[in-house]
């Protein structure tokens, strides 16, 4: 039984297929095609998925008649927004003409099944039927999805009771991404950026954004005055292949809080407290409907999923502000994961079967033999050293430990936001300039935004207060006072480090790098940000290889292989000179 899953048309296209009950793949297309949240059809990552195989089942993590009256009594009540019925009505039209797309491009056969999943009701199954909990409640919070923001229920054995549900135009996503947009983030996923933002000012506005949004009960409420999306919509649009929103709020906001940012002006100490003051304000209204869910449901353990839930820093309060004793986030909380949601849905709630799959790591992409990289290391002229597993991990985690910035290119590539040991560009967390090293030389990004340790799980305790596994990089939790002045690089503004623990079963390799580096150094812990420079992860070895050469890192781990700069200077120069042909 081959159950492909499919997230189309929202951000993050991607396609996940399960084999007998179990994923044996799942991949973005942006990684294909190099276009960062890429939001039609995902074609290549449906075929790479499926791997010549022909899929029993088709399920698309969208349905354009779920809440069909709702939409149906908006459009009459507001009539004069033709544009935007006629975008909605075309994307419905594409979605339900996907089945004939996909055939026509080879996915698919006239027997497969095609099932339409609602998002909500995919995002809930990518939760709950990949943990490890027989039962527990479960939560999916984002910005919008087949007219819901919200739905909860409550997940038994191969079910998932609804309980509840927000609608359209009420979403707490939608109040966190006008703020983003207001705060000059102004591309599609930057909410990550006012996150990061909020640590380093003081939560003095929440007064006034009690005006903006509320939740009582369930039900996230947003004042209307503040907002534009319920008569202009919240349709994607397409920016030079990006996805991007329009914009969300109204003049009103402007009134209240001042002018909107200009991207990529200074950030002002005003801005900063109102990042935190939204921050905080998410936090209230999160903590508000898992509490009320917790009360209602008597669960002792949550899942979640939907873009609000890859808010770390809310996760990471979840044992302090709410009674919830276990937690499970789907890794790709984010519409990406909706692909792994609608195959589970027509598996455990469509089809009756019983569970047999945990998702415990994220390594379901793509993976290159040694000889593949070995011909793309040829192509590209490198100079490389062939070593034995402990030999590349001896001499890795010394590099690192001497301040080298190392890519690490090992295995199946990572599903979902986060480069999780197997294609991550890694440093050591016990520099101070780190941090800045890293922008300056590869990530030109803004210096407010944290980077991630790795930490041996069976070692979290002797760091964090918090010793609980959190393998997927989605909770940040606080770092002992005592211990900060160690890790500076990986220590955020507010003391907090927003972590991944690496299980020895899980990924033994990464495992194995990081226990090297802690005998070298004392601290079983690595710097770890993933492998690009303003570019989708990298999926290929030519990729990675590429990175390696135009960009200012030292070191390049590749499948058996160790590339230093130091002997590659002449292909690194070759290329950068070569790229400087092309932009002229
Ligand atoms: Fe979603």
């Amino acid at each position: 039984m081959i159950i492909c899953g499919i997230n189309a048309f929202h951000g993050d296209a991607s396609a996940a297929v399960f084999i007998d009950g179990r994923l044996s793949a799942a991949v973005e297309e942006e990684r294909f095609n190099r276009i960062k949240h890429w939001a039609g059809l995902p074609i290549g990552a449906g075929k790479a998925c499926l791997d010549g195989e022909q899929p029993d089942h088709i399920a698309i993590s969208r349905n354009p008649r779920a809440n069909f009256s709702s939409k149906l009594r908006r459009v009459i009540t507001q009539p004069g927004n033709w544009n935007r019925l006629l975008t909605r009505a075309g994307n419905n039209v594409q979605t339900i003409r996907a089945s004939d797309t996909l055939r026509a491009a080879g996915i698919g056969t006239p027997k497969t099944k095609f099932h339409f999943v609602e998002h909500h009701r995919a995002h809930l199954a990518s939760a709950f039927f990949c943990s490890p909990f027989d039962e527990a409640a479960v939560i999916s919070i984002d910005g919008f999805g087949d007219f819901s923001s919200v739905m909860w229920g409550v997940g038994r054995g191969n079910e998932i009771e609804l309980k509840g549900a927000v609608s359209f135009p009420h979403s707490l996503g939608i109040f966190y991404t006008a703020f983003t947009q207001f705060l000059g983030f102004a591309k599609y996923g930057d909410e990550y950026k006012m996150m990061g933002l909020s640590a380093y000012g003081k939560p003095r506005f929440i007064p006034q954004l009690h005006d903006v949004v509320n939740t009582h009960d369930d039900q996230c409420r947003l004042n209307l005055d503040y907002f534009i999306h319920h008569t202009n919509g919240v349709d994607m649009s397409w920016d030079a292949g990006e996805p991007s929103l329009g914009k969300l709020f109204s003049p009103k906001m402007q009134h209240v809080f001042g002018p909107p940012r200009i991207p990529r002006s200074e950030i002002l100490q005003e801005q900063c407290d109102l990042a935190a003051s939204v921050q905080a304000v998410l936090e209230e209204n999160y903590f508000a409907l898992l509490s009320f869910v917790q009360k209602q449901t008597a669960q002792k353990a949550v899942c979640l999923a939907g873009g609000v839930a890859l808010n770390c820093v809310a996760n990471g309060m979840i044992f302090e502000r709410s009674d919830f004793r276990d937690v499970y986030i789907q890794p790709a909380a984010h519409d990406a994961g909706t692909s792994i949601g609608a195959a589970l849905y027509v598996q455990h709630q469509i089809l009756k079967r019983p569970r047999s799959f945990e998702m415990r790591h994220v390594y379901y992409g793509p993976e290159y033999s040694s000889a593949d990289i070995r011909g793309a290391l040829e192509n590209a002229g490198a100079e490389a050293h062939f070593l034995s597993e402990d030999d590349l991990v001896d001499r890795t985690a010394a590099q690192i430990a001497e301040g080298k910035i190392v890519g690490w290119f090992q295995g199946r590539m990572e599903f979902g936001p986060r480069a999780l040991g197997n294609r991550s560009i890694l440093a050591d967390p016990r520099r101070k300039d780190m941090k800045d090293i890293l922008n300056a030389r590869i990530k030109y990004r803004e210096p407010f935004r944290p980077f991630c340790p790795s930490v041996l799980a069976e070692r979290v305790g002797e760091y964090f207060e918090t010793d609980y596994p959190s393998p997927f990089m989605v909770m940040a939790f606080k770092i002992k006072a005592s211990q900060r002045d160690l890790i500076p690089a990986v220590t955020h503004g507010d003391g907090t480090g927003r972590l991944q623990t690496v299980a020895r079963d899980v990924n033994p390799l990464y495992w194995k790098l990081i226990r090297r580096f802690g005998e070298l150094t004392g601290v079983p812990m690595l710097l770890n940000t993933s492998f690009n420079e303003n570019e989708p992860i990298v999926n290929t070895p030519s990729e990675a290889i590429d990175c390696f050469l135009r960009t200012n890192m030292d070191v390049l781990s590749i499948g058996p292989y160790l590339l230093l700069k130091s002997e590659n200077l002449h292909v690194s120069q070759n290329k950068l000179a070569f790229a400087a042909i092309g932009t002229a």
